[in-house]
């Protein structure tokens, strides 16, 4: 396994410019690899900047959308309307500026049973890589955050999801949030081509630490290639 990287960016908007840049890189070698592209999208706000960017007509026209499917790393347990709902700020931001196949957006369905979302996705994930019942996917570009507690995709510490489960998707009871999850596990993106953490802000920097050490769920994510793009704010202590 390749090692990871630590890119830093004296903003935001320095740090989106060069993900979109990341993002329409790994599109290209997709495309000339295997004629289509599949991308797995972060929740959370930090990738927001970096959908709306994509989004522009600066970026949109150097991607084919009809050869691109987007899928999510984790969900909420809430419908698509819900303003808690990944999907949704996606949708807001990327999605619905682009025109991309409605078949080729992979949504979890966070509005079933968290157990039935996950499997739903499992499966939905096998069917479109052409995978068998212990096949891991080779995603092209995996978008990551980071939360403050040095979680990442839904692996919150001390969760189910922690513990290095087996399988695509599963659903996480997350004890502090009082609330189900439903994530890709750290297996389903340990093979991914180009994996990218966004990891912005001062409230970051202690997770952005200890995760460069291997500590936390975010410092055990494996990937042929880990590049972690960090603003000043959350890389002040290099
Ligand atoms: C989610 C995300 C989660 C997120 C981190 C960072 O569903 O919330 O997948 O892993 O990336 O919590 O969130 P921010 O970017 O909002 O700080």
């Amino acid at each position: 396994m390749a090692g990871r990287r630590l890119i830093v960016f004296d903003d935001s908007a320095a740090l989106a410019r060069a993900a979109a840049d990341s993002f329409v890189e790994s599109f290209h070698a997709a495309l000339g690899e295997k004629g289509f592209f599949i991308a797995v999208l972060s929740g959370g706000g930090t990738p927001i900047e970096l959908y709306k960017l994509i989004a522009s007509p600066e970026y949109s026209g150097k991607i084919d959308w009809a050869s691109t499917h987007l899928l999510w790393g984790d969900e909420r347990c809430v419908s698509p309307e819900d303003g808690l709902s990944n999907f949704k700020s996606a949708f807001e931001t990327l999605i619905s500026r682009v025109d991309i196949p409605q078949q080729n957006v992979h949504r979890i369905r966070g509005e079933l049973p968290p157990h039935e979302a996950a499997s739903e996705y499992g499966e939905e994930i096998r069917a479109l890589l052409g995978l068998g019942p212990d096949g891991l996917p080779g995603f092209d570009l995996v978008l990551l955050g980071l939360g403050a507690d040095g979680h990442t995709l839904s692996v919150f510490p001390d969760t189910g999801a922690s513990a290095s489960p087996k399988g695509l998707v599963m659903a996480n009871y997350v004890p502090k949030l009082r609330s189900w999850r439903v994530t890709m596990t750290l297996e389903a993106i340990s093979r991914a081509k180009k994996t990218l953490f966004l990891v912005a802000g001062k409230e970051k920097a202690d997770a952005l630490k200890g995760m460069l050490k291997g500590d936390y769920p975010a410092g055990a994510v494996q990937g042929e290639e880990v590049l972690v793009l960090a603003d000043k704010e959350a890389a002040g202590f290099i």
